[in-house]
């Protein structure tokens, strides 16, 4: 049983002045790509962090000062363990110390589609068990609107204490884009979106946020910061989707989309640049606009454009695998037995993500239809395909692309050297735009 908490304006002013003199300590559960940037941040800042994660493998890399996030360096790592202002445990019990707590787990779909929420309901069932009065506990990871009251919420309040009274409780989406491109966007720098389940709530997130970040954007409730990222999300998937399908109708035209798309954000005003490729890829714009289509079909509502936009964005590597068929076909060869060299499998440059990306699916296509595969990737040094073969990399210079019939670019990472691959490939199809600068014949745009 939790002890008795004190009337609920003293536990919100308590919090208030544990915060304004920097006194908060903060647990963060989950440890990737969101959480672990998360928990530096809030060392940073705080100098009193603890990251719980499941995976023993983490922690333990944490503790001996080792990154395994690509935004992360050894030494950012280092510098926050060593000062003691960071460590890490697989044991929920180090909520119960803790003041915040930060929820970074994972939000994926299941195989039909619907959202797996068994890895938020895991943990929240574990911090319930180290509850007590006067904690802020906020979920950061992505999910449908209404998740925070109807999922955490309940699971909070099971030993009697109830939100805005005496514990907070509120949701915050992470904004974070990985990559080194995206560095200037630290997570001080991206504003905060807080909305939590009371004004209370939303107080004491808010009140949190500010030592954390430049800017806090407090907003009405969870429901609405939910939908917030979510917005931000399927505004993307919507995007992409509508320039993948202008490539299409491009080709048909005999147009450069990409010539097309560079003329038109020109325009200084009531225009955002999105490009077209081989698909979707990472964790989040593949993800989480089919969270709010589920939520809507629950109530009755038909999400179209969510719909329209995943259908055509799924449909990109078989566009790919298509136009690369026809091309090797022109060249006088059927896919079975040509060798096909993918450069670049993460779904987007300078990063080793490799979830949901379309590289994958492409590779898998194409084996199907008897094609030979070999990839190079500077951040990956294997992958293992959905029907478990393992693919080692093969680098560029040890003479991968004059053996190909074939180089598809999936990822332009600034790590490839184009003159050495336009010189060396007998045929390219280029899905990136990344030969914007080479006119050879041999060269062949999406
Ligand atoms: N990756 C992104 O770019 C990004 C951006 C914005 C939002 N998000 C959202 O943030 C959330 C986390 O995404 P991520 O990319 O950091 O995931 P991730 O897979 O990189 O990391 C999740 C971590 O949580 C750990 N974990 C799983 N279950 C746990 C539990 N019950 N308790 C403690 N730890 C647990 C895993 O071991 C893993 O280390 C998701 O909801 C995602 O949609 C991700």
């Amino acid at each position: 049983m939790p002890a008795a908490a004190p009337p609920s304006s003293e536990l919100l002013a308590q919090f208030r002045e544990k915060a304004r003199s920097g006194r908060l300590s903060v647990a963060v559960a989950g440890l990737g790509y969101v959480g672990l940037p998360m928990a530096l941040r809030c060392a940073r800042a705080l100098n009193r962090v603890v990251g719980i994660d499941l995976d023993p493998a983490r922690v333990a890399s944490i503790r001996k000062g080792i990154s395994y996030i690509d935004d992360v360096s050894d030494a950012q790592m280092r510098e926050q363990v060593e000062a003691a202002h960071f460590t890490a445990t697989t044991d929920y019990e180090a909520v119960r110390p803790s003041d915040v707590v930060l929820i970074c787990v994972p939000t994926p779909l299941r195989k039909t589609g619907e959202p797996d929420l068994s890895f938020i309901v895991r943990s929240v069932e574990a911090i319930e068990a180290h509850m007590s009065p006067g904690k802020l506990v906020v979920l950061e990871s992505t999910s449908y609107p209404g998740t925070t009251e109807e999922l955490v919420r309940p699971r909070l309040e099971r030993g009697g204490m109830r939100a805005g009274r005496d514990f907070y409780l509120a949701f915050s989406p992470e904004r974070i884009d990985p990559g080194p491109k995206h560095q200037d966007y630290g997570i001080r720098k991206v504003p905060k979106v807080v909305g939590g389940v009371t004004p209370n709530c939303t107080e004491a997130a808010a009140e949190f946020y500010r030592l954390i970040v430049d800017q806090v954007v407090a907003v009405s409730s969870s429901r609405v910061a939910e939908m917030v990222k979510l917005l931000e999300n399927t505004y993307r998937s919507v995007n992409i989707a509508m320039v993948n399908e202008l490539a299409l109708m491009c080709q048909q035209l005999g147009v450069d989309v990409w010539e097309v798309v560079d003329a038109a954000k020109t325009k200084p005003y009531g225009f955002e640049a999105f490009y077209p490729g081989p698909g979707l890829g990472g964790h989040c714009i593949p993800v989480d606009p089919f969270y709010l289509a589920w939520k809507a079909r629950l109530l009755g509502f038909e999400p179209r454009f969510i719909d329209l936009a995943g259908r055509i964005n799924s449909s990109m590597p078989h566009y790919i695998v298509n136009r690369l068929t026809d091309l090797l076909n022109d060249a006088g060869r059927p896919v079975r037995d040509s060798r096909v060299h993918i450069l670049g499998v993460t779904y987007k440059p300078d990063v080793s993500d490799l979830r949901e990306s379309p590289a994958l699916t492409i590779i898998d296509l194409l084996r199907r239809k008897g094609a030979r595969i070999t990839f190079s990737d500077p951040h990956v040094s294997a992958l293992t395909l959905p029907d478990g073969t393992r693919l080692d990399g093969a680098p560029l210079e040890q003479g991968a692309l004059a053996e190909c019939d074939c180089a598809l670019i999936v990822t332009d990472h600034s790590a490839f050297d184009w003159d050495y691959v336009v010189r060396e490939a007998p045929l390219i199809l280029d899905s990136r735009n990344a030969l914007k600068n080479y006119n050879e014949d041999h060269i062949h745009k999406l």
